[in-house]
């Protein structure tokens, strides 16, 4: 089977899905979701993992490969293992990848190592455990820093997703910057966007990606930028002789758009080619109105080729202005 290379209007490569098998969660993080939760989408609205499968069949023919599963948490999905051990076999998928809060990741980590896993995002904003069930609002610190230690164990590659939050975790910063000395580990600080179900927290934002290098330059003086993969939306820094990395995510600044690669997929299946979107295509519509896949491929394609510049003009097209869904809908 001959893939193609897939580009977008502004002759951006897309290669890679994101696609969320949930909106649900089982923590309840500041910067994600008010503390009652969200309001859930019905089983039936979720894709189901024959529509799951059958669509990432076709964007690998057309040219995506690499994948992403996250959420919610994508664990919460009952029998996710099964759409895992799928997805790894669909040709021209080269790289599967996972972000969770490893709070129900732990017993599967052996299988995911076997099945040949590409990396797990895990999200980790503290190293604390008040702290962290003061910002996810659940007492779980102890299993998601056992899944940590599993994957190292396991020798998969792992990245710590933190969100930097005024008032909330800004003295874990470099805790976390040193835990990348003794471990082979590539923390992530990702600049707070307002997608936590209830709107803006702040008037602007306080810790953007540049305050986030400074502070960190204060304790860790020789800190070095290194090369950045392809793609990466993380400027990457190292402190000599650490084992590990260091990543600052300007998600708010939105600087890295000119070379995004990227589309989602949210759980009920609604396409969005930027993060920022409200949402281009209902895909799962499709499906289920029984088009065949060439229609379903030319209405895809169709929506990759009207593609927003950056996030900022795909704000600016959004049908309901503010940017306030929780990213547990949007898939992290
Ligand atoms: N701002 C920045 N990052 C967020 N994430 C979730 N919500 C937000 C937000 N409002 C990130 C978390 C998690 C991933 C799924 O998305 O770091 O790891
Ligand atoms: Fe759950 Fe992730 Fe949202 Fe936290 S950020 S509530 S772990 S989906």
């Amino acid at each position: 089977m001959a893939t193609n290379q897939l580009f977008d209007n502004h002759g951006r490569p897309i290669s890679y899905l994101r696609l969320a098998v949930t909106d649900r969660c089982n923590l309840r993080c500041f910067y994600c979701m008010p503390e009652e939760g969200i309001k859930y989408l019905p089983k039936k609205e979720l894709l189901t993992f024959e529509e799951i499968e059958k669509l990432v069949t076709m964007l690998a023919q057309m040219g995506i490969t690499k994948i992403r599963l996250t959420g919610g948490e994508p664990f919460v999905r009952t029998d996710l293992m099964q759409l895992i051990r799928k997805i790894v076999q669909i040709e021209g998928i080269k790289d599967v990848h996972l972000t969770t809060n490893g709070i129900l990741t732990g017993q599967h980590i052996p299988e995911l190592k076997q099945l040949g896993i590409a990396s797990v995002n895990l999200s980790l904003d503290t190293l604390d455990r008040d702290r962290f069930k003061m910002i996810t609002r659940r007492d779980e610190f102890v299993k998601t820093r056992e899944t940590l230690q599993s994957l190292l164990d396991h020798k998969i590659p792992v990245k710590i997703n933190t969100v930097v939050m005024d008032g909330k975790n800004i003295q874990d910063i470099n805790s976390l910057v040193e835990l990348t000395k003794e471990q082979n580990v590539s923390v992530r600080f990702i600049e707070e966007m307002p997608f936590n179900g209830e709107g803006n927290h702040y008037a602007s934002l306080t810790w953007t990606y540049k305050k986030i290098l400074e502070h960190i330059q204060k304790e860790f003086p020789d800190i070095q930028k290194i090369q950045d993969e392809e793609n990466s939306t993380a400027y990457h820094y190292k402190v000599p002789g650490f084992k590990g990395n260091v990543g600052i995510i300007a998600a708010f600044s939105r600087t890295f758009c000119g070379s995004c690669n990227r589309i989602r997929i949210t759980a009920q299946g609604v396409l969005k080619t930027c993060l920022y979107d409200d949402g281009v295509l209902n895909i799962r519509d499709l499906l289920r109105a029984g088009l065949g896949d060439a229609e379903v491929k030319a209405q895809l394609l169709m929506a990759f080729s009207s593609r927003p510049k950056d996030g900022f003009e795909a704000e600016q097209n959004r049908k309901f202005h503010s940017v306030s869904e929780s990213m547990s809908t949007i898939g992290g």
